[in-house]
């Protein structure tokens, strides 16, 4: 008889439980008083397949292990037809017939690959954000997927480190919207429908404050640094209903993330009340012996799980050593039925005891992955990214019918780049490149001569003469240089962050050439490009742009899209700043350029290239007539702030209007300015509007001397502009009730 009916049938018995439609916890606790301890021991395992690589190692008999019974989550596999076959051995062949998960790194994209996220944070349009994350559910479930292991929700101020790609920048508070747009993208209202995702709030916690910006680097940070900075976009993704985290590779303060009691137990399910289920990163357990916190990969299983692991990615910790664990008292059975219980609880909510099969449908596979209408969507996504630096002279926007164009550079044609790193299931030659999308979009009526010039790395400089050749006969140039896409992502650090290569020379020999040059960066991380800041007349940042970049970079290069991107990140001059940010501190010697003894370096400046929060348009914006309802508020209430937009430009534009607060005076130090809310506002030529922002009490907290999170009374500044720079300010009090 089908497995499946012997549990069903168990679990029906009670008549009276059919009439009541027993709560998912009653149905968990019926399957949890019919396993064995092997039996839940293999719900705690989670292994890779051998269809994608994505960690140091592999497990050979992973189907073997799953026919025992011994494994609750498979990630790395997908399409209907193969998650199928992996969960009829579950279904069909194991004792209980529990289902599998399936997992996968769905993080901007399953086919229809979107902006790397820190593009798609550049666009700071929420809605936007959360749509690119549906697109990536509706194409990952169709493909027999269940969980993403996204949204990753890392505060980075280190652009040395190559996962500043995979998240959302510098600043908490935008963090702390884009994971939660993320998290609703993925699982919209109902996990249970075939449409939507489980999401896995990563890596938890404070992954992205690696010493040095080197993957896998030591953090040491206060706990305070650790509340105000790296813990809000998790708890934002908490708040949106995520059903899964991730623990991190990184030590925080001593002790493992994997194996962090104060992360895991204390803040994650007591102050927070998670009741999801925890996941470890790839063999973090097993790390924790170089890391010198565990002798052997038994003690790492013990401290993993009594800290609140529920489930060992890859690491076959749980799967080699917790019966012992639990028969010499280590761990107990209750702590295993606790962390299954948390598992299978997710497995009921996705609907998978009801039908197993339901999100491995060959049919949805066909009809909804790369639509017209998903492909459109990511084309809208990658427009929105894009960040206008500079446009000198209004370069920008090209005009649609001049005589030659030439499209220059290492990236100008590149499809695979466009991807970006962790691509998911993105193939690069369903990517539309730069070149193309110029072509799509210019027809036959323009002549355009390409040429590569150079590569992304090494010293060829060969192809220079034949790119200043094309130049000489454009009437303009674009040139598309930056990383390639394996130069950021996991495991990819870059000690410089300049051009790779020869790149720069290129860009110099084709600026000297006087034309019109419009530099196209590709990119994962900011980039330190001072001359090119100085010399090239234009500069379109675009980060990897996905599936439909080339298109979307040529809808802002020939006007179709006047770009409304912001920098979600700094941009350092020299690697020599970093760590750089525009939520600084000022310093008891804060630099004065005519006073030895103040804050500063002798060879470079301060300021970085480009600040947070900065992005140009093709009309410009004015900013007038800053006010609040009141210049003094008791604690408690709320304040009205308003201020009024202009468009003093020549066409339709949309402006990112940003409020930044400085606490002038506290039981600790407060940096210069916090991102506390924004707008986006989209004004024709000529139009002005007032833009009024309703700042909550919530606003003015943070986490004072004794640690607690609170509002004081005092004096305040309120900026608001176009970036973190903004000048407009006015000033406020706050006085006790
Ligand atoms: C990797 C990454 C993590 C990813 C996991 C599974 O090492 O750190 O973000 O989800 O392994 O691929």
């Amino acid at each position: 008889m089908n497995r499946m009916a012997i549990l069903y049938g168990l679990l029906a018995l009670p008549m009276v439980a059919i009439a009541q439609q027993k709560t998912v916890d009653q149905r968990v606790d019926s399957v949890l008083a019919l396993m064995t301890l092997d039996e839940m021991i293999g719900q705690m395992n989670l292994f890779t397949s051998d269809w994608a690589v994505t960690g140091p190692t592999l497990r050979e008999n992973y189907k073997a292990d799953i026919q025992a019974g011994k494994v609750g989550a498979i990630f790395n596999a997908h399409t209907a037809e193969y998650n199928r076959e992996l969960q009829r051995m579950a279904v069909e062949e194991t004792r209980l017939g529990i289902p599998l998960i399936f997992g996968y790194d769905v993080i901007h994209g399953y086919k229809t690959i979107t902006p790397v996220p820190l593009g798609e944070a550049a666009s700071w349009d929420l809605e936007a954000i959360e749509r690119a994350a549906r697109i990536a559910a509706e194409e990952a479930t169709a493909a027999g997927l269940h969980w993403t292991f996204a949204p990753m929700v890392d505060i980075a101020r280190d652009p040395r480190w190559g996962r500043i790609m995979e998240g959302a920048g510098e600043d908490p508070y935008l963090g702390e919207l884009i994971a939660a747009a993320r998290v609703k993208g993925f699982q919209g209202d109902d996990i249970a429908a075939v449409n939507t995702l489980i999401a896995c709030a990563k890596h938890f916690a404070a992954y992205g404050a690696a010493q040095a910006g080197r993957d896998y680097h030591t953090v040491d940070i206060s706990e305070r640094t650790l509340r105000e900075l790296y813990l809000p976009p998790f708890k934002a993704a908490l708040d949106a209903g995520v059903y899964t985290f991730m623990t991190s590779f990184n030590e925080l303060d001593g002790v493992p993330a994997t194996a962090n009691a104060h992360l895991l137990r204390e803040i994650l399910r007591e102050e927070w009340g998670f009741d999801g289920f925890v996941v470890t990163d790839y063999t973090s357990i097993n790390e924790m012996v170089p890391h010198g916190y565990a002798a052997d990969d038994q003690q790492a299983a013990m401290q993993a799980v009594n800290a609140g692991v529920d489930m060992d990615m890859q690491g076959a910790t749980f799967y080699d050593h917790l019966k012992a664990l639990v028969a010499d008292g280590n761990v107990s059975e209750d702590r295993i039925r606790e962390a299954v219980g948390d598992i299978l609880r997710v497995k009921f909510q996705l609907g998978l005891f009801d039908d197993p099969y339901r999100y491995s449908n060959t049919d949805r596979e066909q009809n909804n992955i790369m639509t017209e209408r998903q492909l459109a969507d990511a084309q809208d996504i990658a427009r929105k990214s894009t960040v206008l630096l500079k446009n000198e002279g209004q370069v920008l926007p090209l005009a649609k019918d001049m005589g030659t164009l030439a499209v220059i550079g290492p990236l100008a044609d590149s499809q695979d780049d466009l991807l970006g790193a962790w691509r998911g299931a993105g193939e690069a030659d369903q990517a539309v490149s730069l070149l193309s999308g110029i072509k799509e979009k210019l027809g036959e009526g323009v002549r355009i001569l390409y040429a590569k010039g150079a590569e992304i790395e090494g010293e060829d400089r060969s192809g220079f003469k034949a790119a200043e050749l094309a130049a000489m006969e454009a009437d303009a140039v674009v040139l598309a240089v930056g990383e390639g896409s394996w130069m950021s992502g996991e495991a990819a650090s870059r000690g410089m962050i300049g051009l790779p290569g020869v790149q720069t020379d290129l860009v110099k020999a084709i600026v000297a050439t006087g034309k019109p040059v419009v530099v196209v960066l590709m990119n994962g991380r900011p980039l330190a490009i001072p001359w090119i800041a100085e010399n090239a007349p234009a500069i379109l940042e675009t980060w990897f742009a996905g599936t439909r970049g080339g298109p979307a970079i040529a809808d802002v290069l020939f006007g179709d899209y006047n770009p409304s991107g912001k920098l979600p990140v700094t941009f350092p001059r020299h690697e020599a700043q970093i760590p750089i940010f525009y939520a600084a501190k000022n310093t008891g010697r804060p630099m004065d350029p005519n006073n030895k003894y103040t804050s500063k370096y002798l060879d470079i400046p301060n300021t970085p290239l480009y600040p947070f929060g900065y992005g140009l348009s093709y009309t410009t914006f004015a900013y007038s007539n800053l006010k609040v309802d009141q210049s003094e508020f008791r604690a408690g209430e709320s304040l009205t702030v308003s201020v009024q937009l202009a468009n003093t430009g020549k066409r339709t534009g949309k402006e990112t209007v940003q409020l930044y607060i400085r606490d002038l005076v506290g039981s600790t130090t407060r940096p210069l300015r916090e991102l506390k809310a924004f707008r986006q506002v989209a004004l024709d030529a000529g139009e002005s509007q007032t833009v009024s922002f309703e700042l909550e009490p919530e606003t003015f907290k943070f986490f004072d001397a004794k640690m607690e999170f609170r509002a004081e009374p005092g004096d305040f500044e309120i900026y608001v502009g176009g970036d973190s720079n903004a000048k407009e300010m006015v000033k406020v009090k706050l006085v006790e009730r």
